[in-house]
């Protein structure tokens, strides 16, 4: 399939030094690689090269107008590409390295290639704690544009098997650096004048970022028609299956995914613990989605801290999926 692998076998690599310098050299040679982050693993390329990212698209078979997120290791490598204001600055200090994407205003003089922001003035940009992912970017030298490492559309991975069983053969290698812990896409946020607007929620709240700012934080609400960030159409993270939400009790043809004293055929956490349960969810919509039921049915999760984002995700994953909705991803 390429100059590093004669075999149309998507390879999973150890994370031992040999591994990382694979993925690394596949990099530089500009193929995209399947790296652990803390939130899901992504599918990731030299962000400065148009050639390189384009094959990111080609192996998710995303649409071009999606915008990518831009990773970098250290804040110096950010302030090359973005302009920071103060509440920016403030922002990146409390929560970076984490799980906090934030989109910024582009500098005019950045090499970052137009097919990553697909030609906005402005571009999403964050710092990932995984050390593996770290490690990958410092020995790059340069910032991996990487979405999420599955086909466009389905379910977002959160171990390396997930990311082979989505792309295999659509690229060389993905490094194994076990659970992506999190389990959820980072947060999104567009900081304006006088509000900061929440593009996607995810594992840092609302409620966390309202204490850290003195900016009131609005909720950006997606209608599918008119997507601020091009990502948020209403269908996404979907199970082949049809997915139905809030249900105590399922009928014979669902496989029922449990939460607390909701027992299930799968539970994403017995004691009703909200961030395990953020953690368990990609990998049981997985096993749902290779369950032998025609239909996935989802237990009541409450809304609140990261329960907003646990429903955003459901909400997409039960959404009718028209060709209005879906293509994103
Ligand atoms: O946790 C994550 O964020 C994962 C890991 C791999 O880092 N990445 C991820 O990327 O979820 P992706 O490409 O699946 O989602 C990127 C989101 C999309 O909804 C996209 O529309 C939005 O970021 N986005 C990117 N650039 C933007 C921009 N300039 N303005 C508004 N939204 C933007
Ligand atoms: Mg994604």
């Amino acid at each position: 399939m390429n100059a590093f692998f004669s075999s149309n076998e998507t390879i999973i690599l150890p994370c031992d030094s040999k591994g990382i310098e694979k993925a690394v050299q596949l990099i530089r040679g500009g193929y995209p690689v399947g790296l652990p982050t803390e939130t899901v693993y992504g599918l990731a390329a030299d962000a400065f090269s148009g050639e390189a990212v384009a094959r990111i698209y080609q192996a998710k078979g995303r649409p071009s107008f999606n915008p990518l997120i831009i990773h970098i290791a250290h804040i110096e490598q950010a302030a090359e590409i973005v302009e920071f204001n103060d509440e920016a600055l403030s922002l990146a200090q409390k929560f970076w390295p984490g799980a906090l994407t934030m989109v910024l205003p582009l500098k005019k003089d950045a090499k970052i290639a137009s097919i990553v922001t697909a030609g906005l003035d402005t571009v999403a940009i964050r710092m990932p704690s995984h050390p593996v992912m770290r490690q990958v970017i410092k020995a790059f030298g340069h910032p991996l544009a990487a979405p999420s490492a599955n086909k466009s559309g389905s379910i977002s991975p959160t171990t390396a098997l997930h990311v082979k069983e989505s792309l295999n053969g659509k690229i060389a290698a993905v490094l194994d650096g076990g659970i992506a812990d999190k389990g959820l896409e980072s947060t999104i946020i567009y900081i304006g004048a006088d509000e900061i607007k929440l593009l996607r929620p995810g594992p840092i709240t609302s409620e966390e970022l309202a204490q850290s700012s003195h900016l009131p934080i609005t909720e950006y609400k997606a209608d599918g028609q008119n997507p601020v960030a091009p990502g948020q159409l209403v269908s996404h993270y979907a199970p082949s299956q049809p997915v139905r939400l809030n249900i105590s009790q399922k009928e014979a043809d669902e496989w029922l995914i449990g939460f607390g004293d909701i027992a299930g055929d799968d539970n994403l956490s017995p004691s009703g613990d909200l961030t395990e349960a953020a953690a368990h969810l990609f990998s049981a919509l997985h096993r749902g989605e290779k369950s032998a039921y025609p239909r996935i049915a989802i237990a009541p999760i409450p809304l609140e801290g990261i329960g907003k984002a646990i429903n955003d995700r459901l909400g997409r994953a039960a959404a009718p999926r028209d060709e209005q909705n879906t293509s994103q991803r």
